[in-house]
């Protein structure tokens, strides 16, 4: 191996956050060498949001993430905002839209994002090392000495950008993680996030469900979405419970309100207005079919309204309201939008992204305790960290 010609910083992962730390610390008047295993730099963002990236979400705020320190990222976050982005955005003419809930997707293609931010790196003479493994980490003399592909490369600062586990067959990995820990730095338990949920034992007949959605009131550990839910082949998805997925633990029960906008008494004056009607009617005026008919099947209310007793019908709307659900499980890191846990918050700075104790490494993105809400808030925490850390190298 051959030593090559230092750097000030090398970032280690080409994805959302190395990509905007890199192209910030290169205008910034840094020598940086943007490093990643795969050949393609910002591979999640291209298959973001339905290959549009939902790149932001206008609602930014530190109550819409995860972490063993809810207080961490407000200083990145509050430094970065999403309308710096969207200015960035504005200033290389991509077109944008407002999905829903303060989501801003491109009207084109992903793929703008990724050679904007290409573009930015260029600008600040930012070397890329694409499709090279990275091999043995060394940390002496204040020099990080970093194995990358056939060559020795090396800097006064290392970035850490590499992400999570999520989705492997991307090039995602636990590398973060072992690197953190090599260096002393603890990690908080990483668990897929943002990702379906799997029903066995006798819910398993709801399964048969797969395809229907409906837009309910999805709860776990007292946290609960309005979106819509989806029954799947293996057991539930939709935005409501990949939300809950990020609060849901092993053992847990999920709450669902298959009515949210009903008030209490509804079903007894259903009764009274139509007392030749079925519950499974009544259900289907709001809900599918399909869906109405396995509910009303399960409370076990079939026949006639005026059959049932009003003691039975409130029972009935209270069970609508909380149907509990129990996963065995998550469709696991292979389906997982983002991993939640991660490079403990307790060992950084906030302002920055270094470690405490060791000078001159920092960690950005997903690879850090810090995981946002579904809609673009994990790019916003991509971009926000990358920038902070960016700023200080
Ligand atoms: P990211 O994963 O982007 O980048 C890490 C980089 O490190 C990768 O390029 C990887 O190849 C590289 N790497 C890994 N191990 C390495 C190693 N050992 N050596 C060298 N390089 C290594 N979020 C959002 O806000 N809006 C959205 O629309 C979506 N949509 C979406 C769809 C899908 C299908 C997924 C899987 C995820 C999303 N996300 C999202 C989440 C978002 O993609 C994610 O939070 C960010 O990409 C995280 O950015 P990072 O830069 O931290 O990691």
């Amino acid at each position: 191996m051959s030593e090559a010609p230092s750097y000030d910083a090398i970032i280690l992962g080409a994805g959302a956050a190395g990509l905007m730390c890199a192209a910030v610390a290169g205008q910034g008047g840094r020598r940086v060498l943007l490093v990643d295993h795969t050949d393609q730099a910002g591979k999640k963002i291209l298959i973001s949001g339905g290959g549009r990236c939902n790149f932001t979400n206008i609602h930014t705020a530190p109550d819409r993430y995860l972490s063993a320190n809810p207080h961490f990222a407000k200083s990145a976050l509050g430094r970065y905002r999403p309308q710096d982005f969207l200015d960035l955005v504005e200033a290389y003419g991509i077109a944008w839209h407002e999905k829903t809930l303060g989501q801003l997707f491109c009207d084109g293609s992903a793929k703008q994002i990724v050679a904007m931010l290409l573009e930015e790196c260029a600008k600040g003479g930012v070397e890329l090392a694409l499709g090279r493994p990275v091999g043995a980490v060394e940390h002496g003399d204040g020099l990080y000495r970093v194995a990358v592909g056939d060559q020795v490369v090396r800097a006064a600062a290392l970035v850490i950008a590499t992400g999570g586990p999520s989705i492997p067959k991307m090039g995602a990995t636990g590398f973060a993680y072992d690197l953190a820990r090599r260096f002393g730095l603890k990690v908080v338990e990483p668990r897929p996030a943002l990702v379906p949920l799997t029903l066995g034992g006798n819910e398993i007949l709801f399964r048969e469900l797969s395809g229907v959605s409906a837009e309910v009131v999805a709860k776990a550990s007292k946290t609960g979405f309005r979106e819509a839910a989806l029954f799947t082949h293996r057991g539930l998805s939709g935005p409501a419970i990949l939300q809950i997925s990020s609060y849901w633990r092993h053992g847990e029960p999920v709450a669902i309100d298959f009515l949210p906008d009903r008030a209490a008494g509804w079903l007894r004056e259903a009764k009274r207005a139509k007392p030749r009607g079925t519950v499974r009617r009544v259900l289907g005026e709001a809900l599918p079919e399909r869906l109405a008919e396995t509910l009303a099947e399960r409370l076990g209310l079939e026949g006639e309204l005026a059959a049932q007793t009003d003691r039975k019908l409130e029972e009935a709307e209270r069970t609508l309201a909380g149907w509990r659900f129990h996963p065995n499980g998550t469709e696991g890191f292979a389906k997982a939008e983002v991993t939640i846990g991660g490079i403990s918050t307790a060992d950084l700075s906030s302002q920055t992204m270094e470690a405490r104790r060791v000078p001159g490494l920092y960690a950005i993105g997903e690879a850090v305790d810090v995981t946002g809400w579904l809609g673009g808030y994990n790019f916003q925490w991509a971009w926000a960290s990358g920038w902070a850390a960016g700023q200080a190298l």
